[in-house]
């Protein structure tokens, strides 16, 4: 695998003023990056980045039309962004299922962009029914992708259970994440039949600048997507100085 991995920021409805968000760019702005900003933020964001990539952290899966409030996949590449999170389990909680994931990947993937898809189980059980729960979610969205589209894509595991965010969380390590990686690739080549061209597959899941190179180094990923510490410019700098060191 060649040096360097991908870090991706997914800064959720933060920073709150375009202030603050221009100062958290420009000092963010290293190869190697994505940052996943607000809507409202991208074209500003656009205008300041030298060296990372723009992107958004959710689409519509309509291409155009009546619906109030939406943000179609033209309109985020007319503004810049590259590439966008689609599936996330913040939105798969406000109702957003393995059908709409689909239909977004689609449309993000016609208007030139590349998806970033989460995948993850909210909780491990003791009969690993959460290996059938990644399963389901990456076979369902991945349904009608042609195989030369599939190194377009960018997988992202993000068990629930480890993210920042969520209540009694648990920290995930890096065999955790090494063994849904190999799942993932398994998933992959019975659906689509062996192929080189996989998706890059990173890690989600509270990173920070104390564990990043142990998932990168052991979780067998190609990079992270970094919520909480991509909003705190000093972790994120040190996050990214070690995955460009990571081969
Ligand atoms: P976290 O968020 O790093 O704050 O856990 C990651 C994500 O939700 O994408």
């Amino acid at each position: 695998m060649k040096k360097g991995k991908l870090i991706i920021a997914n800064w959720k409805m933060n920073p709150a003023s375009l202030k603050e968000v221009l100062k958290l760019a420009k000092a963010s702005d290293k190869e190697g990056v994505v940052l996943c900003v607000p809507f409202v933020f991208l074209k500003e964001v656009k205008k300041v980045l030298k060296k990372a990539k723009l992107g958004a952290q959710n689409v519509s899966t309509e291409q155009a039309g009546a619906y109030t409030g939406e943000v179609s996949a033209d309109m985020l590449y007319d503004m810049g962004a590259r590439s966008v999170i689609v599936g996330h389990s913040e939105r798969r909680a406000l109702g957003e299922n393995n059908i709409d994931v689909n239909k977004k990947i689609k449309s993000v993937l016609s208007a030139g962009l590349t998806p970033i898809v989460c995948i993850g189980e909210r909780e491990r059980d003791e009969n690993h029914e959460y290996i059938n729960i990644v399963k389901t979610q990456l076979v369902e969205s991945l349904n009608g992708i042609v195989k030369s589209d599939l190194s377009k894509l960018i997988i992202a595991y993000e068990p629930v259970w480890a993210l920042s965010t969520t209540a009694n969380r648990r920290d995930a390590t890096s065999a955790d994440s090494l063994e849904m990686v190999i799942f993932i690739k398994k998933v992959l080549s019975d659906k689509f039949g062996a192929t080189t061209k996989l998706p890059r597959i990173i890690y989600g899941g509270s990173v920070n600048e104390k564990d990043v190179a142990d998932f990168l180094k052991n979780g067998g990923v190609d990079g992270a997507l970094v919520g909480r510490a991509s909003l705190d410019a000093k972790k994120f700098l040190q996050i990214i100085r070690i995955a460009e060191n990571v081969s």
